[in-house]
């Protein structure tokens, strides 16, 4: 039986085939009424952390897409009793031809793709949320134009959106700088990656320096799900805070990105994100989009 087309980080698939998901997900988008491709399909949904975005929108993709979802909170199944993940994906595999996973270790997401023989799409891990940066590629290149060849940069926590920025620099071949606190890096590991795949990625703490001239400037939340949220953290992070005075440093052009939820006036300020270079809703917006495309190539 050949494999199933699992969705878990942007590293693991191909430049050509991330393309050509992006491809089908502007043509969804362009085409809201173009058919019902996956009619009588179910998808399971299992959260073991929160989301607005991700739920509604995967949600609302499928259903206009003509398939049907299942929503499971995990504290209410068996998995929240303590049947183990490779049960849950040989189980749900029998029912549904799909499961997307909002989780936290990503070694988790990893076991039920092991297991399930039904794709597999990552609704977020405290490694990446592939998801989500491929509706932030979309939306790049809405505003901007092809993303190869641009500069990105990140300011802030190097956390698993930082991760799955870093990956896509990799298979969108476009200049990422990151600028993370010391404390605050993302894993060594993601950045030798990069590297060794000839990945055009730097980090430091110089936060001017990675935003000059960049195309778009990037951050996210300092204390994300199920971290601590300290005030030594806040503090080590109040020199990356977008603000316009840092935005002004940026491309002329250049947009200002946010997967959300945000936090007003710790990573970002309310007059950059509520200001005219924020694209943060098409952003939210693309979310829907995406995912159609990363459904309907899962689903192929
Ligand atoms: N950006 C994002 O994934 O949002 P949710 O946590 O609301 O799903
Ligand atoms: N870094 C954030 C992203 C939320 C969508 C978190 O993991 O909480």
């Amino acid at each position: 039986m050949a494999e199933p087309r699992h969705f878990l980080d942007l590293g693991g698939i191909e430049s050509g085939t991330l393309r050509e998901i992006l491809d089908l997900a502007a043509g969804f988008k362009r085409d809201r009424d173009g058919g019902r491709p996956l009619d009588g399909k179910t998808m399971a949904m299992i959260f073991e952390q929160p989301s607005t975005r991700t739920r509604v929108s995967f949600e609302v993709a499928m259903r206009q897409l003509g398939g049907e979802v299942i929503v499971l909170e995990s504290a209410g199944t068996q998995l929240g009793r303590g049947e183990t993940i490779s049960d849950t994906a040989r189980v749900l595999s029998r029912y549904v031809d799909a499961i997307m996973l909002r989780t936290t270790a990503d070694e988790k997401l990893r076991e039920l793709a092991r297991h399930a023989t039904v794709p597999v799409i990552n609704g977020l891990t405290d490694r990446c949320h592939p998801c989500q940066v491929m509706a932030d590629v979309m939306t790049f290149e809405e505003h901007l134009g092809p993303i190869a060849g641009r500069v990105v940069a990140w300011s802030g926590d190097g956390n698993n959106m930082a991760t799955t920025w870093i990956q896509a620099a990799v298979r969108f071949d476009f200049d990422l700088r990151l600028a993370c606190p010391e404390p605050c890096l993302p894993p060594a590991a993601e950045l030798e990656w990069a590297r060794a795949e000839g990945g055009r990625v730097t980090v430091g703490q110089d936060v001017q320096a990675a935003v000059e001239g960049a195309d778009c400037v990037v951050t996210d939340t300092w204390v994300s799900m199920g971290q601590e949220a300290g005030a030594e953290r806040r503090e080590l992070l109040a020199p990356y805070r977008v603000d316009d005075r840092l935005m002004g440093l940026a491309a002329a052009h250049a947009i200002f990105m946010h997967c959300l939820p945000a936090r007003r006036g710790e990573e970002v300020t309310e007059s950059v994100i509520d200001g005219p270079r924020s694209v943060v809703w098409d952003e939210a917006e693309n979310r829907l989009h995406a995912h159609k495309g990363i459904l309907a190539w899962c689903l192929g």
